[in-house]
């Protein structure tokens, strides 16, 4: 479950900080990115070297990265980067900072910042532990859903015997890995997810297209991969990276995403059709680059199949989600096109509004059933991913 997932790990000061290098081995291993950020007190027990050569990035400790040039490290980008949050060691100081909110260093910005899962693995003497304060501060903790990882009894820095020990790494990593297993809300689901433009030849040379770069898509297909599905993404020509855990098949025109998604549908569970495929192709492509010439020229075009249409009509058990671009009756003519596709949902996408439609990493959606509409707020794509997969959730 942690393949593929940013992990940004927060070493504080405690004697189990040197645990925190195997904590990453751990993580990578399991094949997640990782990123750390260290406290003053935590590099009285690992050094910043140990934790970047493992991590494979540069280790975070203060908001200035560079006096000269003014470079800082920007506390709310790294909290928006990370798919979970682990504080391991969090000391009894670290995990009272925790509770109150403090913002005063680079990594109490960071984690208020982080609306992601937090996992805080708390290593401390048995008297600190049992401490009223101490109890009552994870007590806070765990009722804002910050997950607390028990630490073990045992013998402790101090000679004394008790609870106070951290967690093991290879623990901690089977808790979060369980964690994310309980949410894997689409595991074991088959999504195909169809992004990008496709290209329609003119010629050798030249092709017909539009302005679709895919992100929509690929924004689809991490967040179904991310709820544990097993995803198939079908992606005409678009310059983005893979998500993780996606199947990726490449196409350009339209005929080769048909064959392609019809070979697939009987084994499917949920088709979501966010290509922008071209509706017409020249109707004869030249086999030779077309010669410029002085008169005008005009390319005759004929249909292409419509590939939601076709598989939406001999559906069976699969959810089928189609997109609607629409320039005017938006409503009305996406409403009308999910009926005539026999869609179990459309996704209509505004190009009127600012910040939404091809090209930007935001979008505002109106999601339309048979029995109901959603309008959603103009949000990020990753967000407006979320939307969808929680439609699709709620119809598996
Ligand atoms: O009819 P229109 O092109 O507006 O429909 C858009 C929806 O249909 C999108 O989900 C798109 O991926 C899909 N489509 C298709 N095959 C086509 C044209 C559009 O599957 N030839």
């Amino acid at each position: 479950m942690l393949s593929g997932k940013n992990v940004l790990l927060a070493v504080t000061g405690s004697i189990a900080a040197y645990k925190s290098a195997f904590l990453v081995r751990e993580f990578i291993k399991s094949g997640a990115f990782v990123k750390v950020i260290v406290t003053e007190a935590a590099l009285q027990f690992v050094t910043t070297v140990t934790l970047s050569t493992l991590s494979k990035n540069p280790v975070y400790k203060d908001f200035i990265k560079d006096e000269n040039t003014g470079e800082w490290n920007n506390h709310v980008d790294l909290g928006s980067w990370a798919d979970l949050m682990v504080i391991a060691p969090a000391t009894a100081n670290t995990i009272s900072n925790l509770v109150s909110g403090k913002a005063d260093s680079f990594f109490l910005s960071t984690f208020l910042s982080c609306n992601a899962p937090v996992f805080v693995a708390p290593a401390m003497d048995l008297d600190m532990f049992k401490n009223k304060s101490t109890q009552s501060n994870i007590q806070l903790l765990s009722k804002r859903s910050i997950n607390v990882i028990e630490p073990n009894e045992g013998e402790l820095a101090s000679g004394l015997e008790g609870k106070g020990r951290m967690e093991e790494p290879e623990e901690i990593v089977t808790y979060i890995n369980n964690y994310f297993l309980e949410k894997a809300t689409l595991k074991n689901l088959n999504i195909l997810i169809s992004a990008g433009p496709t290209y329609e030849s003119i010629d050798p040379v030249r092709f017909i297209s539009n302005h679709s770069t895919g992100k929509m898509g690929y924004a689809l297909a991490n967040e179904a991969q991310k709820r544990g599905a097993n995803v198939q993404l079908v992606s005409g020509p678009v310059s983005l990276k893979t998500p993780e855990n996606v199947q990726r098949i490449d196409v350009k025109s339209t005929l080769e995403m048909k064959k392609e998604i019809t070979k697939r549908f009987d084994k499917i569970d949920v088709l979501i059709m966010s290509a922008a495929v071209a509706d017409y192709e020249p109707k004869n492509i030249a086999s030779n680059k077309i010669k410029k010439q002085d008169q005008e020229i005009s390319i005759q075009l004929k249909k292409t199949p419509d590939i939601l249409k076709d598989l939406a009509k001999i559906k069976k058990k699969q959810i089928v989600i189609g997109f609607a671009l629409e320039t005017e009756n938006g409503i009305e003519n996406a409403y009308k096109k999910m009926k005539r596709k026999n869609l179990d949902a459309i996704i209509l996408n505004s190009l009127t509004d600012t910040g939404a439609g091809f090209g930007h990493d935001t979008n505002k959606v109106t999601l339309i059933t048979p029995s109901e509409k959603r309008e959603f707020e103009l949000k990020t794509k990753d967000l407006v991913a979320i939307d969808i997969l929680n439609f699709v959730e709620e119809c598996v």
